[in-house]
C-alpha cells in the first residue's frame, strides 16, 4: 500500500541555486525560503557550508543563514567536513547534512577525496553534530548511475549507506544524481537495502529528472515504504560537478501527484507555483515543471 503522508524535503535553495549560472542576490534567496516556508513545506534545505571557491553561488551562507534562522521550519544545511560544520554551528543551525557518493569518479570530483577517504572525513563531522544535538542527513549520490562509471552496482551502494548509518547519520537520502534511474532498479536498491537491515524509515529519495523518470521512480520507492521525498520548487537544479544533472524533481509535480493519490503533505501547491513562478521571472527563464506551466498560465 501507499502511505497515509509523505514529507517533501524540499532542496530548491540549494540544489536549485547551487546550478545557476548567476548567483542570486542573498534577499531574494531569503525571499524564496520564506516562501516555500510559507507554502507548507516544512523542511526547507537552505545553503551549504562548503567551500566557497567549489560553489561560489552559496557563498553567502553566512548571511542567507540568519536571515532565514527563525522560521518555523526544519532548514538543514550542507556540511562537507569539519570547517562546515564549525561554519554552520557558528550559526545555530540544528540540522545538517554530509554527501558521500557511491562511486570513485563522483567522490573525486565532488569532493576531491576516494569513496573512504570521504567518510573518514564525514566522521568527526558527524559524531561532533551528534554530540551537540544535531540532526545528521547522510546524502549519497550516483546510486543508480555514474557519468563516468555507467551503472553502479547495487552492493556498492548498499556498503557506502551502512557506513553512513554506523557512523550515526539519522537518516539518508538516495540520490539519482543524474537521473538515470528507472523504477525497477529503484525497487532492486531498496529490497537489497532492506535485506542488508537498513530500515525503510530512514530512507529518503532524491531524483533528478533528466530523463523524465522521477515521478515513476518516485512511485515505486513510496510502494516500497518510502515517506520522505526530496523535490526542488520549480524543479531548479543539477549538480556543477556532474555535467549531465538537470534538475530536481519539481515539488509541484510531486505534490500533483501525492494529492491525486489522497497523499497528504501540507502543502498549498497555489502558493507554491506562484513561488516557482516569482522566482522563474528572478532567474529570466520559465520554470521546466509541467505543473508550474500547466497552472501559471491560466
Ligand atoms: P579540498 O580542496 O580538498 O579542501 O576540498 P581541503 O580540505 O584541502 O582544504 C583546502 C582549503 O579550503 C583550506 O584553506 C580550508 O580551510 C578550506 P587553507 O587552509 O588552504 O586556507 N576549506 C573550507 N573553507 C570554507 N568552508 C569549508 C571548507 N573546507 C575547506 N567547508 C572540499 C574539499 C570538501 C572542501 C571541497 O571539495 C568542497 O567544498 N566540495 C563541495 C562540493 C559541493 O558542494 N557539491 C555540491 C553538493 S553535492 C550534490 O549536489 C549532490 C546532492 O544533491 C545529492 C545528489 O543529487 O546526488 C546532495
Ligand atoms: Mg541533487
Amino acid at each position: 500500500g501507499l502511505p497515509a503522508r509523505v514529507r517533501i524535503h524540499e532542496v530548491g535553495a540549494r540544489d536549485g541555486l547551487q546550478n545557476e549560472q548567476g548567483v542570486v542576490p542573498t534577499e531574494v534567496k531569503a525571499e524564496f525560503v520564506r516562501r516555500l516556508a510559507d507554502a507548507g513545506l516544512t523542511t526547507v534545505e537552505a545553503t551549504s557550508f562548503v567551500h566557497p571557491k567549489w560553489v561560489p553561488q552559496l557563498a553567502d551562507a553566512e548571511r542567507l543563514f540568519p536571515l532565514v534562522r527563525d522560521l518555523p521550519v526544519a532548514l538543514p544545511v550542507l556540511v562537507p567536513n569539519e570547517r562546515g560544520l564549525d561554519r554552520a554551528l557558528a550559526l545555530e543551525a540544528t540540522r545538517v547534512a554530509v554527501f558521500a557518493s557511491a562511486t570513485e569518479s563522483f567522490a573525486q570530483a565532488n569532493l576531491n577525496r576516494t569513496v573512504d577517504g570521504a567518510l573518514a572525513m564525514f566522521e568527526p563531522v558527524v559524531a561532533r553534530a551528534k554530540a551537540a544535538d544535531v540532526h545528521v542527513r547522510g546524502y549519497l549520490s550516483m546510486c543508480f548511475g555514474d557519468p563516468w562509471e555507467g551503472a553502479v552496482p547495487v552492493a556498492q551502494v548498499v556498503r557506502v549507506c551502512r557506513a553512513l548509518l554506523d557512523m550515526g547519520c539519522d537518516e539518508l537520502s538516495l540520490g539519482d544524481t543524474i537521473g538515470v534511474a528507472t523504477p525497477g532498479h529503484v525497487t532492486a536498491l531498496l529490497d537489497a537495502l532492506g535485506g542488508a537491515g537498513v530500515p525503510v524509515g530512514a530512507l529518503g529519495v532524491h531524483f533528478h529528472d533528466t530523463y523524465g523518470q522521477a515521478l515513476a521512480n518516485t512511485l515505486a520507492a513510496l510502494q516500497r515504504g518510502v515517506t520522505t521525498v526530496d523535490a526542488s520548487a520549480g524543479g531548479l537544479g543539477g549538480c556543477p560537478y556532474a555535467k549531465s544533472a538537470t534538475g530536481n524533481l519539481a515539488t509541484e509535480d510531486l505534490v500533483w501527484m501525492l494529492t491525486g493519490l489522497g497523499i497528504d503533505t501540507g502543502v498549498d501547491l497555489g502558493r507554491l507555483v506562484a513561488t516557482s513562478a516569482w522566482m522563474a521571472d528572478r532567474l529570466g527563464r520559465p520554470s521546466p515543471s509541467r505543473t508550474v506551466r500547466a497552472l501559471s498560465h491560466k
